[in-house]
């Protein structure tokens, strides 16, 4: 089996100008692991790419946007592309955020187009996939993530599976300080390496959870067989908090 680098993401979602997120990354750069290490990205806004990725520059911390456009270019007012998101320096991409599909109407249709733009750009897309507190409650997570990955995926071969990452989150655990058990996360997610397992991947590809990750259930989370790291909003915020959670992947 290949060894799986571990992987954390700062997801910063609405959250710091240009000068809170340089103020962050003085104080976050000068504890982050070098290339040995974990690999860590931090997700600020499309404002601020430009600034954390100069911030960034000569450190092993790379930059990611947080939602991009499938087209290159096109009549898509408020829409940016993957071209613009290279031009800046950025080298992944958050795709299907949960607030995304709820809140701005993210389809698994758009989805099916924007993660191969990416690959084939050569941005790293961080898909992320989970179900509502509901599906959970009547059984139906594994229908759900299923059905997720198999439409976002769709037009992925199976050679490009290992050059994505998958973020398993929980909606019922975003934001609201109630995190997945170390054992729901570990379910959940080695299920999602066994459907990708099927479509001819899935072992080379990172699966990280998110959904109030802390310090203090960071490493327990992270432990887990299948669980290659963390994608962390709220605790990402602030660096003390950000640089734990690297500390124990
Ligand atoms: P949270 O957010 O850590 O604040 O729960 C995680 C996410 O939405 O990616």
């Amino acid at each position: 089996m290949p060894e799986r680098r571990p992987y954390v993401a700062a997801n910063w979602k609405m959250h710091k100008t240009v000068e809170e997120a340089e103020a962050f990354l003085g104080e976050f750069l000068p504890r982050a692991p070098g290339p040995e290490g974990p690999e860590v990205v931090i997700c600020p806004s499309f404002l601020a790419l430009r600034a954390a990725v100069a911030h960034c520059a000569g450190t092993a911390v790379r930059v990611a946007a947080q939602n991009m456009h499938g087209e290159a270019e096109g009549a898509f007012t408020g829409e940016v592309s993957a071209p613009m998101l290279l031009e800046a320096g950025v080298e992944a991409v958050v795709l299907g955020h949960s607030e995304r599909r709820q809140l701005f109407g993210e389809s698994d249709e758009a989805l099916a187009g924007k993660v191969p733009a990416a690959l084939a750009a050569g941005l790293e897309p961080i898909l992320c996939v989970g179900e509502t507190e509901e599906a959970r409650d009547t059984g139906q997570t594994d229908a759900v993530l299923e059905r997720q990955l198999q439409a976002d995926l769709a037009e992925v071969e199976s050679g490009g599976l290992g050059r994505v990452v998958v973020a398993y989150e929980p909606i019922w655990a975003i934001g609201t300080g109630r995190t997945a058990t170390p054992e729901q996360a570990q379910e959940a997610i080695g299920f999602i390496r066994d459907l990708l397992r099927a479509r001819g991947g899935g072992d080379a590809t990172r699966i990280v959870y998110g959904g109030s990750v802390k310090p203090g259930n960071a490493a327990e989370l992270m432990a887990q067989a299948d669980i290659d790291g963390a994608l962390v909003g709220g605790a990402s915020l602030d660096p003390e908090d950000f640089a734990a959670i690297v500390d124990a992947a």
